[in-house]
């Protein structure tokens, strides 16, 4: 196939035909955030490329081998964000957003780039929602944020996510955990990449998230940092615990958990299904208590959470989740001749001014043609406009489902039109009511 109509690898498209699953998983999510007191924020595709490097750290993944980076004319090094948190924090700290009183509480929509094999649920350009807040130290925000995610999902009728959680306490409790992570994979250093025997002396928990086969092999025995967290970040832990329970939000402790990323403490947690294959993490997140000081800021406690949309959109397809379909067409208005065709306009854009889906031919099509096309477009009446009509200034509108017609006048349609939508509205309420017959249920005298 020719190079100018393929998509780049690890990329996708949204088709009219699917879009409207985005628009109505975007809505839910920006309502689920909006009740919960969260304002959108939206920040740039590209950032300075050591933007990503200082927050999500040098030894990840993510830094390493992930990051699409390029040098601008300018000579400046650019990276398209591989996730929404860097960035959004860079702006919390740029446009000083604290002053808007703490804690501050912010959701996004954004894709994200990073070069990565592309495999189902695994893309180069992926979309995320997240969600972050600022300046909140208390469990209670923890449960929150995981309360949020977990709703979303709940809201949607997905039955086949589980929350898994675990603390990796903070700064000072990790470092013991990073001496005994270095002491055991030493024992092992010949069976670790290259990338991994340069964590070894830098960053060894790195080597717990590296793809390379063997280096898996390893990590799957290596100590669990639950066995490391000090006193206060246990505290803090059982507290998170127990708000989870009072909000019935169902989690199992995995002390494995330490997501790809660097900036995170305390909690951290991942929604994942056995439905999806390999990539089962819908949304990963957790605290990251060290990152606006990291930046330049005030010591500022936060947190935070992103799910991947397209592998959602892959959860609701396994678990057979269907979403409502956009409303279609209101009325087809077809014309036959050059006066015809001039009503036929100035309806439609009538209509649309009332707020009603209007189409007619824009195309110059014959009659049969553009009947054709309103049925393609599954429009729910259809009214053809020819020259008799015009002369007698009145035309049949058709239910294009029952073949039913109505005539309605020309000089009114608007009016004529919505009182024929009201009665088939009526119409359709009173069908769905139970019949007089099921419904009484009194019994006789
Ligand atoms: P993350 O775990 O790297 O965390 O990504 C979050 C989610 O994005 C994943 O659970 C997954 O659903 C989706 N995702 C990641 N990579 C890909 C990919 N290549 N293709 C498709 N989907 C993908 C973060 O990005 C953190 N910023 C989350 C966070 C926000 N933590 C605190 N605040």
């Amino acid at each position: 196939m020719d190079i100018l109509t393929k998509k780049v690898k690890g990329t996708e498209d949204i088709l009219p035909s699917d879009a409207y699953r985005w628009q109505f998983l975007e809505k839910l999510m920006r309502n689920e955030a909006e009740k919960c007191g969260f304002k959108e924020i939206r920040t740039p595709v590209f950032e300075h490329t050591v933007l990503f490097n200082r927050s999500v750290g040098e030894t990840t993944d993510v830094v390493q081998k992930e990051m699409y980076t390029f040098d601008t004319k300018g000579g400046e090094s650019i990276t398209l964000r591989p996730e929404g948190t860097a960035g959004a924090a860079r702006a919390y700290l740029e446009h000083a957003v604290y002053n808007d009183g703490l804690p501050v509480k912010v959701f996004y929509q954004l894709t994200c780039y990073r070069y990565e094999k592309a495999q189902a649920g695994r893309q180069r350009e992926f979309h995320q929602f997240g969600m972050e807040t600022y300046g909140a130290a208390d469990a209670r925000a923890d449960a929150e944020m995981i309360f949020a995610a977990s709703n979303i999902f709940d809201r949607l009728g997905l039955s086949g996510i589980r929350l898994e959680i675990n603390s990796i306490g903070c700064k000072t409790c990790r470092r013991d955990y990073t001496n005994a992570l270095k002491e055991y994979f030493t024992q092992h250093r010949d069976q670790l990449c290259d990338t991994c025997l340069s964590r070894l002396e830098r960053n060894p928990m790195r080597i717990l998230d590296c793809k390379n086969e063997s280096c898996r092999i390893i990590a799957k025995d290596a100590p669990v940092v639950l066995d490391y967290i000090c006193g206060d970040c246990s505290a803090h832990f059982e507290k998170v615990k127990t708000f989870l329970d009072a909000a019935d939000i169902e989690y199992t402790v995995n002390p494995t958990i330490v997501r790809g990323l660097d900036y995170y403490t305390r909690t951290v947690f991942e929604f994942v299904t056995d439905s999806i294959g390999a990539q089962g993490t819908v949304c990963g997140g957790g605290r990251y208590d060290g990152l606006i000081e990291e930046l330049g800021g005030q010591p500022t406690p936060a947190l935070g959470f992103a799910m991947g949309i397209e592998r959602l959109m892959l959860v609701m397809k396994a678990e057979g989740i269907e979403l409502p379909e956009p409303e279609k067409c209101d009325l087809y208005i077809a014309a036959l001749g050059e006066e015809a065709e001039k009503k036929a306009f100035e309806i439609t854009l009538d209509l649309r001014r009332s707020s009603y889906i209007a189409e007619t031919d824009i195309v110059g099509r014959g009659l049969r043609a553009q009947m054709k096309y309103a049925n393609k477009i599954g429009a729910k009446y259809s009214v053809v406009i020819g020259d008799d009509d015009l002369e007698s200034g009145c035309a049949k509108v058709k239910n294009m489902k029952t073949g039913e017609t109505t005539e309605l006048s020309l000089d009114d349609f608007g009016a004529g039109f919505t009182q024929l939508m009201l009665q088939s509205r009526r119409d359709a309420v009173i069908a769905s009511l139970p019949s007089e017959k099921n419904s009484d249920t009194r019994g006789g005298e």
